[in-house]
Formats: structure tokens, C-alpha cells, sequence
């Protein structure tokens, strides 16, 4: 199956089916047999998900250009405000992993929810720190589709650390 580039692409709800995802990081794009397999390993992750304050059981899978995936889930706390999101405990084992050198040429997000599931304002900052502009993000939108989407496009303007 062929897709188009989405890069530049509206956030409005594209089928990724239909799309080809194409990551600046070294031309390759991923096939539809990927992008299916990293929802998967996000799905699989939500499983182990612990969410007994919220009861939204969500997973987060990125892969890296080394060609690994890497997956994580959310960790709830009593406090609330300590919880860690899906896409951020995905990325804390990447760097765990692989090092601090580590480059995300894709991430997906599900949730075992049935719900709508884009990546908070927080993970969307975490993701830029090791992502280029371009580089697809995957999440279910509220009628049960996948969107596909770039780290650019859901941040438009994130925040680089500059000193002079
Ligand atoms: N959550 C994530 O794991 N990722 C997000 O991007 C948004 C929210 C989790 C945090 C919390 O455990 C639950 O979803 C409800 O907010």
C-alpha cells in the first residue's frame, strides 16, 4: 500500500491508512505493516498501565532511528500531579536504553479506553526534545480513527534551551 507525505499536513484528522509517513531523518518512510506494529507495542504497553485514579489505561510506543521501538504507559500517583504520562515514561526507557543520544523517528499512542487520546501539552515537549519538527505522531481521535499528525503540528513553537 502507498502513502502520501504528511508532512505539512493539516492536524485535522487524517487516516493514516491513506497516508505515506515519511521521516526527514533519513528518507525512509515507514510502511503501513510499521505503523501498525508501533500502535500495537503502545497498546501492549496500556495494558500494564497504572491508572487506578483515572482508570485511562494508556500506552505509548516511539521508534527510534536506530530501529528500535520502545514502549511505556502511564504511572499514576495519589498525589495526581505526580503521574507520569505514557509517552513520558516511553521516552525515559529510551534514554535508558539507548542513551542520551537517542533520536524518536516515530510515536503512537493508544489507550484501552476507546477514547480519544492526543498527547498532553507536557508530552508534547518531552517528544520535541528528541524529535525533529516532521517526525509523525499517531494518536486515536475521538470517532475512533487514527490521526495522523507531526511533532511540529502539535507544537508549533516549542521551547529550545538557548544561552549565549
Ligand atoms: N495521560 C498520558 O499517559 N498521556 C497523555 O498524553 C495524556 C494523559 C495519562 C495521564 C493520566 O494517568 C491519564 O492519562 C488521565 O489523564
Amino acid at each position: 500500500m502507498q502513502f502520501d507525505v504528511i508532512r505539512r499536513m493539516p492536524l485535522a484528522c487524517l487516516r493514516w491508512e491513506q497516508r505515506l509517513v515519511s521521516s526527514p531523518m533519513d528518507g525512509k518512510a515507514l510502511s503501513a505493516a510499521e505503523v501498525e506494529g508501533l500502535r500495537e507495542r503502545a497498546a501492549a504497553a496500556a495494558q500494564n498501565s497504572y491508572s487506578p485514579y483515572s482508570r485511562f489505561r494508556v500506552g505509548a510506543a516511539v521508534l527510534l532511528d536506530n530501529g528500535e521501538i520502545v514502549a511505556g504507559t502511564n504511572v499514576e500517583n495519589a498525589s495526581y500531579r505526580l503521574t507520569s504520562c505514557a509517552e513520558q515514561a516511553a521516552i525515559a526507557a529510551a534514554v535508558t536504553q539507548f542513551g542520551p543520544g537517542i533520536r524518536i523517528r516515530a510515536v503512537s499512542v493508544a489507550n484501552l479506553n476507546g477514547a480519544a487520546c492526543m498527547p498532553c501539552g507536557a508530552c508534547r515537549q518531552t517528544i520535541w526534545e528528541f524529535a525533529d519538527a516532521d517526525v509523525p505522531v499517531f494518536y486515536p481521535a475521538a470517532n475512533g480513527e487514527m490521526v495522523a499528525t507531526t511533532v511540529g503540528e502539535l507544537l508549533p513553537a516549542g521551547f529550545r534551551l538557548c544561552r549565549e
